[in-house]
């Protein structure tokens, strides 16, 4: 794949399909939908709605950072902030395809909302190949592969997506990204799932605890860089166990997991060689930012047999 040659071609190919219609596209603060919105503000200018979703489930700092660095492409982004549906679908959800399931269903009936209420007709997603690939296996239920689980949504939820990196892999959307002039920090950001920390959060998805992953995920970021991981995070398990508090009174604390891997295309991964000095750093942090945590775990489980994310 030439990139140069895939931007341009990506770009004709969605100015001919909405004509002179209009279309809208969600950034999540990914590199697939970033690569996605610029590819469209490309094709359609102002004819391409932005809308970012605050579901509640986003990195920290995440909506202000999405929207200062598309500010600087000329890119306006409309923040919609719809935590509390997000919360309310997932409440007491616990099985990993209903959590999943759930943020899909809110997921498109937000966007469906924020389509009909911008006119548009079309909309942009950053599917890629391997999110196509595992639905299609039933590895598991991508957020954002409606086509390929039944879903039509022109009648289920009023808009027709189009999917311009469907064929790409996580190295060719980069490179992509890099031609149309995504800012590095967008184009070589390690892989956030659409779902968020809910995957990240084993058993119920609340505030609370997603506070937790949230602080924890941070830390794991920042101490990881410099190892260059594929992707590394926090997973907040369902799970408890004892651990002794600052005063030496016992607790029944929070477990949280440190995942790190290596991997080119989300495909296969092995779990990333960190020094033990960095594992000792994150867990002296998360023990410190996270007071409910009495264990720290580092997951050595390569992908097969294990996944990238815990559900
Ligand atoms: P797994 O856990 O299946 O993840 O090894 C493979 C890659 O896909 C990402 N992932 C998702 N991305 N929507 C997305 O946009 C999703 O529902 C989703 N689930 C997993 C995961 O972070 C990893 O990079």
């Amino acid at each position: 794949m030439e990139p140069r040659t895939f931007a341009r071609e990506a770009i004709a190919s969605i100015k001919e399909t909405v004509g002179d219609g209009t279309a809208i596209s969600a950034l999540s603060g990914g590199v697939d939908s970033a690569v996605v919105t610029v590819l469209g503000h490309k094709a359609l200018g102002k004819r391409l709605k932005v809308i970012f979703i605050d579901d509640g489930l986003m990195r920290e700092g995440e909506p202000q950072e999405v929207k200062d660095a598309f500010a600087k492409l000329g890119i306006k982004v409309k923040v919609v902030n719809v935590k509390k549906r997000f919360f309310e679908a997932l409440a007491g959800n616990t099985d990993p395809e209903d959590k999943r399931k759930a943020f899909r269903h809110t997921f498109y009936q937000v966007l469906g909302e924020a389509v009909k209420a911008s006119g548009a007709t079309f909309l942009l997603q950053g599917t890629i190949a391997a999110d196509v690939i595992e639905t299609k296996k039933g590895v598991k239920t991508q957020h954002n592969v409606l086509e390929q689980i039944g879903i039509d949504s022109e009648s289920g939820y009023g808009f027709q997506a189009l999917e311009p990196i469907k064929t790409l892999f996580k190295p060719d959307v980069r490179r992509v990204g890099r031609t149309v002039g995504l800012p590095k920090a967008f184009s070589e950001r390690i892989p956030f799932p659409g779902p968020g920390l809910a995957t990240r959060c084993l058993g119920e998805v609340t505030p609370k605890r997603v506070a937790i992953v949230r602080k924890a995920c941070k830390i794991v970021e920042e101490e990881t860089a410099k190892a260059k991981p594929f992707q590394a995070f926090a997973v907040l398990l369902e799970d408890r166990a004892t651990g002794l508090k600052k005063n030496g009174r016992r607790a029944f604390g929070h477990i949280v997991v440190v995942r790190s891997v290596q991997s080119e295309d989300a495909m296969t991964a092995d779990a990333t060689k960190l020094t033990w000095p960095v594992l000792e750093r994150i867990r002296d942090r998360i023990l410190e930012a996270c007071p409910t945590v009495t264990k720290v775990l580092y997951d050595l489980t390569g992908k097969p047999p294990s996944t990238i994310e815990y559900i």
